[in-house]
């Protein structure tokens, strides 16, 4: 099955951007917007199709598309984000995806972002955050309860989302940051701890068989390949620097070639 990547521009305002762990620091335009054309070619290089949307000065935080939709096999559903300046990123992203997959919607009083949510399989493992509250996590789970998934809620600290501290790399393969979050938190599972000289090192994206990830993690990236992950790392030191890792600056998921295709010739 053909496969699509929606990603968008990096705003050139994203040295406004929302920050809740780290201090802010300069971050150079244009060299965040050179590294996401690094990682976009580098998603193109691993088979996906690109759908790249255009960003916009008045959302710093645009270009981070995976907080606002959590796309599924047979469903999307396009979050409430926690932070108020977000959520006018989520029209552009339910136009995107519309051509896709039926859309659900997390509604008022719940909170959603994208980054709290990972999917292993039909498990879904939904981090509480400063971004995703009570609410939104019920009516996950309950937009989810047709669909054949396992919702489950997950306790972490020290970092902006869930994702933030444990990825999927495999079919059955986390990378965690135990630190941060807890591995009895991850039933039947394996899990690959970040190398404790690494903390921020736990975001990895997988695409197929290859595993991207961020350059400056050199043991932890030793360790996914002596499990024998194939690694394919891009900078992303400047949007790392807005609280981003490689999995949010795209939403990856399966399509048939004529859905991609038309929906590619709209934008
Ligand atoms: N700067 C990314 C976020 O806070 O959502």
């Amino acid at each position: 099955m053909p496969r699509i990547a929606i990603t968008r521009e990096v705003s050139e305002n994203v040295h406004s951007c929302e920050l809740t762990h780290l201090a802010r620091e300069k971050i150079d335009y244009e060299r965040a917007a050179a590294q996401h054309r690094e990682y976009k070619a580098c998603l193109v290089e691993l088979g996906c199709q690109l759908l790249s949307l255009p960003g916009a000065p008045e959302l710093p935080d645009c270009v981070f598309v995976e907080d606002i939709a959590v796309v599924l096999d047979e469903v999307a559903i396009i979050t409430r984000p926690g932070a108020a300046s977000r959520r006018p990123e989520t029209p552009a992203l339910q136009r995107a995806l519309e051509p896709f997959r039926q859309l659900l919607f997390v509604r008022e009083p719940g909170l959603l972002d994208g980054g709290d949510v990972l999917v292993v399989g039909h498990d879904i493992y939904v981090g509480r955050s400063t971004r995703t509250n009570a609410p939104g996590i019920a009516q996950l789970i309950h937009l989810l309860e047709s669909f054949p998934y396992n919702v489950r809620d997950v306790d972490f600290h020290s970092c902006l989302h869930l994702k933030s501290a444990v990825t999927a790399i495999g079919e059955r393969t986390l990378l965690i940051q135990e630190d941060w979050v807890s591995r009895d938190a991850f039933d039947g599972v394996e899990l690959i701890a970040v190398d404790p000289a690494e903390p921020h090192g736990g975001n990895a994206l997988r695409i197929g068989e290859t595993v991207v990830y961020p350059t400056g993690f050199d043991r932890t990236r030793a360790r996914m390949e002596a499990h024998g992950f194939e690694v394919r790392t891009v900078a992303q030191s400047e949007l790392a620097k807005a609280e981003g890792g490689v999995t949010c600056g795209s939403l990856v998921f399966d399509s048939d070639a004529a859905t991609i295709s038309k929906a590619r010739g709209a934008t």
